[in-house]
């Protein structure tokens, strides 16, 4: 039996204070599987125990890497580029498209043959993607029909390094190619049509790889062994959203979110909240294991709609949620044009930000690569999460423009990218709760 988890948040809160949510996603799930293949011992902290790390921790593990872990900190012995171990059952993903398209690149270059799963939102989601470049690389890799999961993959093939121009902007695919092209013969070059996040091409520099990287193109010589090397993971930009479109959707609101990384690549927010009339200032900024940091300071702010610009879009893929909320408390039109890819997230997010605005009595409509939100008054209501952990966060911070109370349904994924958020943000000031009832 399943527990599902609902929010009820009370209108009438602000957000005050100084903290530090959880770890990034992104650079925890890299720095557990370059530290796997790296040789020697790679000490992670400020890791991020989500459920969608833990996915890729117990795949590394299945295939006999080490790990010792307390709390946050994680020390991982690397096997080295070629000690990989064959897993003795299929690999269970989860909730994460990162450990899929990452591991995906990673496996197809080893001696074993294995196969990839994950739940009901990642059986669906498209893999397409690293499959048919994997196989230009001559990799022995298949999914289904319709290009899902599982992904089955015969081992022992010799990869051959591809020059490949990415027909989506996807850090993930970016990323899935650089790991194979860790093993293939020669040079493996990637082109992006956009600037995605660059973390596993810093990472891998810091272990040691050898990268060249010029404007939108990266590229990769195989066959060098990587050494460890400690990570300090910066707390989330993603997970710090919320907070601070919260804090711009209500009056009274003072925040400052600590140690938050500011990689170029993923300021998309900060750039279009800005744009909006946000009262957004960094601090003590610096560079930690090679990735920007700061700390974000936020205060309430009048919000003016927008149109976003179509190049800012990759910097803030994961923002949408929350930025699209915010815009629904901002006086006019904010349209959002060039973000098809939201819509094969872990859920389709303009279906499921569209309904749930229209739920909350905001008028909105949806378009295949976007929407348009006319800025209201979000009175309340029950909105759907779609299990989808960006979209409960996203609408338990409408609560704090709302004039009713707010029911968001289905939350329990928020644990695969932020444990604790309830606790974190009903300390800052977000009157919420959470129901568990037992499930099917
Ligand atoms: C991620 C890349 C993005 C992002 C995801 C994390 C990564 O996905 O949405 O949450 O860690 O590389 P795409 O590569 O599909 O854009």
């Amino acid at each position: 039996m399943s527990v599902s988890i609902n929010y009820h948040i009370r209108p009438g809160g602000t957000l005050r204070g100084h903290f530090r949510v959880p770890g990034d996603k992104s650079i925890s799930h890299r720095a557990l599987m370059i530290g796997a293949i790296a040789r020697g011992e790679t000490r992670i902290s400020g890791f991020l125990q989500g459920e969608d790390t833990r996915a890729t921790l117990a795949a590394l593990r299945a295939m006999g890497v080490a790990f010792d872990q307390q709390g946050e900190n994680v020390r991982v012995h690397g096997v080295g580029l070629y000690g990989l171990q064959h897993p003795a059952a299929p690999l269970d993903l989860g909730n994460s498209g990162t450990s899929t398209r990452l591991l995906a690149g990673l496996l197809a270059a080893q001696p074993f043959d294995c196969e990839l799963i994950g739940d009901a939102s990642l059986m669906k989601r498209p893999m397409r993607r690293v499959i048919e470049p994997l196989r230009q690389m001559q990799a022995d890799i298949s999914g289904t029909a319709e290009g899902t999961l599982p992904i089955r993959i015969h081992g022992g093939r010799k990869l051959k390094a591809i020059d490949y121009v990415l027909p989506v902007a996807s850090a993930q695919l970016k990323s899935c190619l650089l790991l194979a092209g860790l093993y293939a013969d020669g040079t493996t070059c990637v082109h992006e049509p956009f600037p995605t996040r660059d973390h596993t091409e810093r990472m891998l520099r810091h272990f040691g790889g050898r990268l060249t990287s010029k404007e939108n193109t990266v590229c990769i010589t195989g066959g060098s062994e990587l050494r460890a090397a400690d990570i300090t993971v910066p707390a989330d930009i993603s997970s710090a959203a919320f907070f601070m479109a919260g804090a711009c959707m209500c009056s009274g609101a003072d925040i400052t979110l600590e140690d938050v990384g500011v990689n170029p690549a993923r300021t998309g927010i900060i750039r279009i909240l800005r744009a909006m009339g946000a009262d957004i200032s960094l601090s003590n900024e610096r560079t930690v294991s090679g990735e920007p940091v700061a700390d974000i300071r936020v205060r309430s702010a009048p919000l003016r709609g927008i149109e976003i610009p179509v190049e800012l879009v990759p910097s803030a893929i994961d923002e949408f949620p929350a930025i699209l909320v915010a815009a629904a408390t901002a006086q006019g039109r904010t349209v959002l044009r060039g973000a098809a890819e939201l819509r094969v997230k872990e859920s389709d997010r303009i279906l499921a930000v569209t309904e749930g605005l229209k739920a909350v009595g905001i008028e909105c409509s949806a378009r295949e690569d976007g929407m348009e939100v006319h800025g209201g008054r979000i009175t309340g209501g029950t909105v759907n999460s779609f299990t989808d952990h960006r979209i409960a966060m996203a609408f338990a911070m409408a609560g704090l423009a709302a004039t009713e109370p707010i029911i968001v349904q289905d939350c329990a994924n928020v644990n695969t990218s932020f444990p604790g958020f309830v606790n974190l943000a009903r300390q800052a000031g977000l009157p919420i709760e959470q129901q568990a009832r037992d499930g099917d």
